[in-house]
């Protein structure tokens, strides 16, 4: 979109491609012009080469002049504000004072709600395909295999895997939430009502860890060793208790010898799933130690890929977008996988436990049914990126 001020015309820039942008790690400089909260709530963050700079709106409507507010000449400039208006003003103003500068599309609400879709494995079986929320560090997963389909984690907007799925002509079998997410509300429970999918979920995590209280949502309990066929592929799924009591892995194993560990809030790329979020770290963390150290390796070899349910930094992804890696090399990279005694494992996880942010408890709520969200508080509650690793 161009938008004329004046004689002077400023280009938007759309939230796909700042992603690009940002996964290549351009040099991009970001004027956000939201209020001081609301921008260190959620940036928009970035690679090395981002350089972003608060200065709320109301700044540049008392520096009538150009003397007060001062970013740099001669490189582009991405106005950000929370839905769009304010960022074309400011950009326009910019553009009249001879500055490169564009706005964002949409505002922070459509880089909030900014989903990008990419393949993990494409083969002669089939499919996996990542779905990732990148403003929140969100990460989901497809796996198409002989016209059917399962997804793994689905996040709230649901046309995405709908569209994602009519594209791919394939059929919702199986839904699986690798565990009842704190940090977003599941997309799970609307699919399997929309498509007649089956929503599985362990049972230790349908019930609030806090208000002791039971789903009210329709689900299928999932156990250890049980077993899915999606097309030529298998889904194993793997109990590994820890970030919740009910958390677990799926496995996939592929006729080509290709495997897979969706790993939710187990481990990540880099870090792993605290075990504090149900009010219970203490009691969780010799679980989850247990689940590291005897369980994960029984789960993989090697060459399995470790599919995530989030990333921490854009600079986890491997070229193309994608954030997957080989056990082998997690394993290698990701210092708090290291080897630790259980007595300096507990240690390590209590001393690095980052904030636990209020509104995780009535996300559990939404997400087993116990109270409803409108649109309004369900985007509320999930501003902001996700806070489910260990900090380091
Ligand atoms: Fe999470």
């Amino acid at each position: 979109m161009t938008l004329a001020t004046g004689q002077f015309t400023v280009t938007a820039l759309s939230p796909r491609e700042l992603y690009a942008r940002l996964l290549a790690d351009e040099p991009l400089f970001i004027l956000d012009v939201r209020n001081e909260d609301d921008f260190k709530r959620s940036p928009i963050e970035g690679r090395a080469n981002l350089t972003t700079l608060n200065l709320p709106y109301f700044a540049f409507l008392e520096d009538e002049d150009g003397s007060v507010v001062r970013v740099p000449q001669g490189r582009e400039i991405v106005v950000v504000c929370a839905k769009e208006g304010s960022s074309q003003y400011v950009a326009g103003l910019l553009a009249e004072r001879g500055y490169q500068a564009r706005y964002l599309e949409g505002g922070f609400l459509a880089w909030g709600n900014f989903y990008d879709v990419r393949d993990v494995v494409s083969a002669p079986w089939g499919r996996i395909v990542q779905i990732a929320r990148p403003a929140r560090g969100d990460l989901s997963f497809a796996v198409i295999s002989g016209g059917l389909a399962a997804l793994i984690d689905p996040l709230r907007h649901t046309a995405v895997y709908q569209d994602l799925l009519a594209e791919a002509g394939a059929r919702l079998t199986h839904i699986f939430d690798t565990h009842v997410h704190a940090d977003h509300i599941s997309g799970g429970p609307a699919l399997a009502q929309a498509t007649g999918a089956t929503y599985y979920v362990h049972a230790y995590d349908a019930i609030h860890p806090i208000d002791m209280l039971p789903a009210t949502i329709a689900y299928t309990h999932v156990q250890e060793g049980d077993q899915f066929q999606i097309g030529e592929v298998r889904i194993t799924a793997r109990w590994f208790p820890g970030h919740t009591l009910g958390q677990v892995n799926y496995r996939l194993d592929a006729p080509d010898g290709q495997s897979a560990l969706f790993t939710g809030d187990g481990i990540f790329l880099r870090s792993f799933g605290r075990p504090d979020l149900g009010g219970k770290g203490e009691a969780w963390t010799p679980m989850l130690y247990r689940s590291l150290t005897e369980r994960l390796p029984q789960m993989v070899d090697d060459t399995t890929l470790i599919l995530p349910a989030h990333f921490s930094t854009l600079d986890e992804s491997r070229a193309g977008g994608v954030f997957a890696a080989p056990y082998a090399e997690v394993r290698a990279t990701n210092d708090v996988l290291q080897p630790r005694d259980e007595a300096a494992f507990t240690a390590f996880v209590l001393s690095h436990l980052p904030v636990f942010p209020p509104e995780y408890v009535e996300i559990k709520r939404v997400n087993i049914g116990l109270v409803e969200a409108c649109e309004g508080k369900a985007s509320e509650l999930e501003l902001g990126k996700n806070i489910c690793a260990l900090s380091k």
